[in-house]
């Protein structure tokens, strides 16, 4: 048996065009198998060159392996260009429209709390204040005695206060632990571990055994807390100004210092802003009629010294308010013990979309 060139130009011409048929990777693969498997044509052919004499054998072996060559490399690249156009089909297939807004009924909502804290801190944060934070479980000394509350002051009594049972080893200054009754402590921390000039802001969750229309055992508040060697009263006001007057977005918001009482503060007062209670309609920044929303004060000399800041040298003012109280003023929600229901109608209606928030701190102007 011989091998001639006739024959490994027609196998060439037959194999080719079944190459070129193959209408997917599978009838490729089949023809792949046909020309140059195993058993296929061309390993067929090369099987009879022993039979040859050695020139012819040498010129027909080049041949047959060139055939192999080619059409492998025909194979190659149909497989190529399959894989390519898979490719291509999946990815057109998967395309996703990044500038289509998600879904509403996937978006969950922020909570009127999250939300009114954050624009509290952005407001703060813009006049240079920085955020702290401390813990909500805290000691007799830190949430009272270090503030100058009296030993036998009514907010330090059962009905007002969480104590928690006695622990092993417990420091006796310390002692009691307590859930600390307002966020007044963190001023106490601050100054304990940092030297003035200090400008912070604290909010965060408090406790107190209450539980009424206006009260719930949970609740928030905003602590301010500066201390520098020349900051008085002045600024205090000018701050506290700034801060409501963003918050409630009214320029020229109408305001009344009245003559209050902290112990921790000297003096203290307690802050209006006027509104109108017309047809029982709340309107903030306008009218002839008060509401309080915060105290305030110059922060008391003992308090200083309880911290090792030096009175002689150092002053400064405080405040501290209510976060459900101004969130429930800003965005009209009447009930507060409904903050702390999780229901989800309500937090549909009152809560806010996280892709849109209203952001003080990015808004323009
Ligand atoms: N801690 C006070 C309260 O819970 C609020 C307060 C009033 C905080 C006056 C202050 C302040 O820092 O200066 O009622």
């Amino acid at each position: 048996m011989s091998v001639d060139t006739a024959q490994i130009e027609k196998l060439e011409n037959e194999l080719s065009a079944s190459v070129a048929a193959a209408g997917d990777l599978q009838s490729l693969d089949e023809a792949r198998v046909q020309a140059l498997g195993k058993k296929g044509r061309i390993t067929d052919l090369m099987k009879q060159l022993g039979g040859m004499d050695p020139d012819a054998r040498k010129a027909a072996g080049q041949a047959l392996n060139a055939l192999k060559d080619k059409i492998a490399a025909q194979i190659a690249d149909k497989e190529r260009s399959f894989k390519r156009a898979a490719l291509e089909a999946r990815l057109s297939g998967e395309r996703v429209d990044v500038t289509l807004s998600p879904r509403p009924e996937r978006t969950g909502r922020i909570h009127p709390i999250s939300q009114t804290q954050e624009e509290i801190v952005s407001i703060f944060a813009a006049m240079g204040f920085t955020v702290k934070d401390g813990p909500d479980i805290e000691d007799d000394w830190h949430n009272f005695t270090a503030l100058n509350f009296p030993p036998g002051h009514p907010a330090r009594e059962m009905q007002d206060t969480f104590f928690l049972p006695k622990t092993e080893g417990e420091e006796e200054r310390f002692a009691p632990k307590v859930l600390r009754t307002h966020t007044s402590p963190v001023q106490i921390r601050t100054m304990c571990n940092e030297k003035p000039p200090i400008r912070i802001v604290v909010t965060g969750r408090t406790y107190r055994s209450d539980y009424d229309m206006t009260h719930t055992p949970m609740f928030h508040q905003l602590e301010g807390l500066v201390i520098d060697t020349e900051t008085n009263f002045a600024h205090l006001k000018g701050c506290l100004r700034e801060f409501c007057e963003t918050y409630f977005e009214v320029e020229d918001l109408p305001m009344r210092f009245r003559p209050s009482f902290f112990p921790f503060t000297e003096p203290s007062a307690e802050v209006d802003i006027g509104c109108s209670r017309k047809d029982g309609g709340l309107k903030i920044g306008a009218g002839d009629d008060w509401l309080e929303i915060l105290g305030c004060g110059m922060v008391h000399p003992n308090v200083l010294r309880n911290c090792g800041i030096d009175p002689d040298i150092y002053q400064g003012f405080a405040f501290g308010m209510g976060v459900e109280r101004i969130a429930m003023l800003k965005y009209g929600i009447p009930d507060l013990r409904s903050f702390f229901e999780s229901d989800v109608r309500w937090l549909d209606h009152y809560g806010f979309d996280p892709l849109d928030r209203p952001n003080l701190a990015t808004r323009e102007g």
